[in-house]
């Protein structure tokens, strides 16, 4: 990317289109509006699923120099889901599709002094785009949800430097291949390309290069670097590059870009990153929301990868099923987050034009996303969609002429399909064997009795568990364990067996869908955190694979009291990277507990605490669970008898904002006990009040729900630094209200 001019900021809007030219009176019923941006908020759940469809306008005014020979270009980013352009009263392009991004060149409705630009957005469900012509199990909502920039450019501008290199230990031969946009007349000149690290220039060199007139590849011969460092999980080392386009010494353009050196390679034994195997877990994720579905900028973006790789401790995450936010995908560069990346689709295909937008949007993906190194699939086919050999047969070909290095998979929900890409991936939700012993278990299948082949080729759970498995923030302890427990199995199955490359657990967050997939909530509680990013219990299960120098993870699947399952308050699974537990039942003598047996292939299994001698009719005493790491007590779980809400936690992820843009961050607050834990079943409810120049995203009285209410705060891009405020009142006598400041500062 280049600098460029935001448009973010300063939109009117209005939910109904009109074709002829709106006067100035008419805007007065217009809303002002910034980027990103919703046609609707929603309820968090129980809405009529079509409030988002609707036509609506959207009109930015802006100023321009004399161009001259310069250009004038205009991206969005991602706009949901079909869009028409006018440039002062002409229509000067339309797209198609809301996960994709598009530039239009509009010098020629320009014109020096006040312009115009008019978006008439289309968010009605369109079954002519894909992902839609089936029941889709999500929502598009609708809107311009990414950023709009304008750039100014000289004739001959680049669109892309896609990156291309090979390595051979620590030596990088790379070839850029630049994509030039050349207005004028052939254009004779040079191009350098500058690699830095962490700002230092550290190799640079020139090309020559001549570009025709439209839009141009040009390879730039090898260049060897004799000394690059790897990006590895652990260790995700980034360079910057910049291409200058230059015409003797003077620059025409320049485009920046970052990468990181790795190989990526698959067999039927693995997948190998710098040619060590490594398997992949990890997690689905959709990019929505509560109320504002896909409008959320960048900070919460990043924090999705944060939570997966940091919190949750996860290697790899697939985009499902879409191209994903750039600031998304940046920070899973920063952060050694693996990503499988594919093209919009769900359960169908539909005809020639159809297809023709799912080949617009695979070049869109592949050559957009080129050169970050945390993608190491692409996705070609459109997810659970059926077999089309010829048209998945050309995705997959025409993936590997735009990137040969990368693997290609296809996201399928039957068996027996013929396998075009390089790995077959499957969601294997196979229900619980009536034969299996215990509570309910299952196996994932083996890989030949999906792809039927005589033979073993790479093969990926790409989703698993939910909706087998659907647990609300405030379910039972019982149905959290059972979630909990299926993700663990379904680990352990693909960490004991070289059939699978990996697995990704159906999902990492709830999110809001049509009444196909739930009727009355529209809302698929399949995350193993809640829709605002809060954890359940299965997410502890992820989260206990982690070393305990990295965090010591104790988390009973249980309240720990009489009231849940049963009289019987055991057994329970205790989530945890402990050796072993101690546990004191209810004042009862004190037991040692051991991870289970049953999860060989995990580093740390789940201890299961299976006796108990306290019955119902003897009081009730406190409890403990005591965590041992190396014989040392590292981590402690009081629970006294008769704990009661003591505690009101408010905790905002970043206390810093930036005034001058929208600029999100999340607020959680923990409802706890007078022991500090959180309160699984209180009901109740919080009102949130926000003071100075931020805005509450979403309603200002929402229940607690599963012991904690969360929401996302956004300020109002007034350019103003000081201070705000927000505070939350549980309405409650006898807890205190509480609030958190937030520093608002120039960027
Ligand atoms: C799969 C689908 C996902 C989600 C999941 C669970 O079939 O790929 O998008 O719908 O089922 O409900």
């Amino acid at each position: 990317m280049r600098n460029g001019q935001s448009f973010n900021l300063n939109w009117k809007f209005k939910d109904e289109f009109k074709p002829e030219y709106i006067t100035q009176k008419e805007y007065d019923s217009f809303e002002n509006v910034h980027i990103p941006h919703t046609v609707k908020e929603i309820p968090y759940d129980c809405f009529d699923e079509f409030m988002c469809g609707c036509l609506s306008t959207y009109v930015r005014f802006f100023e321009l120099p004399a161009l001259g020979e310069r250009r004038a270009v205009v991206e969005f980013e991602g706009v949901s889901t079909y869009y028409d352009l006018y440039v002062n009263g002409q229509k000067a392009g339309s797209h198609k599709g809301a996960y994709s991004t598009a530039l239009f060149d509009i010098t020629a409705y320009v014109r020096e002094g006040g312009n115009r630009l008019m978006l008439m957005v289309d968010s009605n469900t369109r079954p002519d785009i894909p992902p839609e012509g089936d029941t889709v199990d999500y929502l598009l909502y609708g809107g311009i949800y990414r950023d709009v920039t304008l750039y100014i450019l000289e004739p001959a501008y680049i669109i892309q430097d896609l990156f291309r290199y090979t390595l051979n230990g620590e030596e990088a031969t790379v070839f850029p291949e630049l994509l030039i946009q050349n207005e004028g007349e052939v254009f004779q000149g040079e191009v350098r390309i500058e690699l830095s690290r962490e700002g230092r220039t550290v190799h640079s060199f020139r090309r020559p290069v001549r570009v025709e007139k439209g839009l141009c590849h040009v390879n730039l011969s090898e260049e060897v670097l004799e000394k690059v460092e790897r990006w590895e999980l652990d260790a995700p080392v980034l360079y910057e590059v910049k291409a200058i386009l230059l015409q003797g010494e003077k620059s025409l353009d320049e485009h920046q870009t970052r990468v990181g050196f790795r190989t990526t390679r698959v067999d039927a034994g693995g997948f190998y990153l710098n040619d060590r195997k490594v398997k992949l877990i990890g997690l689905n994720r959709h990019q929505s929301y509560p109320y504002v579905g896909y409008a959320m900028g960048k900070r919460p973006q990043q924090k999705d990868a944060d939570i997966l790789k940091t919190e949750l401790g996860l290697n790899t995450v697939r985009c499902s099923h879409y191209m994903q936010s750039r600031y998304f995908l940046d920070r899973c560069d920063e952060l050694g987050l693996m990503v499988f990346e594919e093209v919009p689709g769900w359960g169908y295909l539909g005809g020639d034009a159809y297809k023709e937008i799912s080949r617009n949007d695979l070049r869109n993906m592949v050559l957009g996303h080129f050169n970050h190194p945390s993608i190491i699939i692409w996705g070609t086919r459109l997810n659970e969609s059926p077999d089309d050999n010829e048209f998945y047969g050309e995705m997959n070909r025409l993936c590997k002429e735009m990137d040969p290095a990368r693997p290609t998979s296809g996201v399928r929900w039957h068996t027996n399909s013929p396998l075009l890409e390089d790995i077959y991936s499957y969601n294997d939700y196979t229900p619980p064997c009536p034969g299996e012993p215990g509570r309910g278990e299952f196996m994932i299948r083996e890989q030949q009795a999906v792809t039927g082949l005589p033979y073993k080729v790479p093969y990926l759970i790409s989703e698993h568990t939910a909706p087998l498995n659907c647990t609300k923030p405030g379910d039972s302890a019982m149905r959290h364990e059972r979630f909990a427990l299926y993700h663990a199995r379904v680990v352990d199955k693909v960490l004991t067996s070289d059939d699978y490359l990996g697995a990704l657990g159906w999902c990492m967050f709830d999110y809001n869908t049509h009444h196909d997939h739930s009727r009355q909530e529209k809302i698929c509680y399949h995350g193993v955190l809640d829709m605002f990013r809060v954890p359940k219990w299965a997410s502890y299960f992820y989260r206990s694979q982690k070393d305990p120098e990295e965090e010591v993870v104790l988390q009973p699947c249980s309240v720990i009291g009489r009231g849940e399952r049963s009289e019987e308050v055991t057994p329970f699974y205790v989530l945890t990277n402990c050796d072993y537990i101690d546990v004191t039942l209810s004042g009862d003598e004190t037991r040692r507990f051991y991870p289970s047996s049953r999860f060989p292939g995990l580093k740390h299994a789940p201890i299961e605490v299976s006796e108990s001698d306290v019955f119902w009719q003897v009081f009730w005493e406190g409890s403990t669970i005591v965590g041992y790491v190396d014989q040392k007590e590292a981590a402690r779980i009081t629970c006294t008898k008769n704990p009661y809400l003591k505690e009101l936690d408010v905790v905002a992820d970043d206390t810093e904002l930036y005034c001058d843009r929208v600029d999100e961050t999340r607020v959680v607050c923990t409802f706890r006990d007078t022991d500090g834990l959180r309160m699984l079943h209180h009901f109740g409810i919080g009102k949130i009040m926000v003071e100075g120049d931020i805005e509450l995203i979403g309603p200002d009285t929402v229940p607690v729900m599963g012991g904690t209410i969360a929401f996302w705060i956004k300020t109002k891009a007034l350019g103003r630094p000081g201070e705000a405020k927000v505070t939350v009142s549980a309405c409650r006598p006898g807890l205190a209200d509480r609030t958190v400041t937030i520093r608002l500062i120039e960027g």
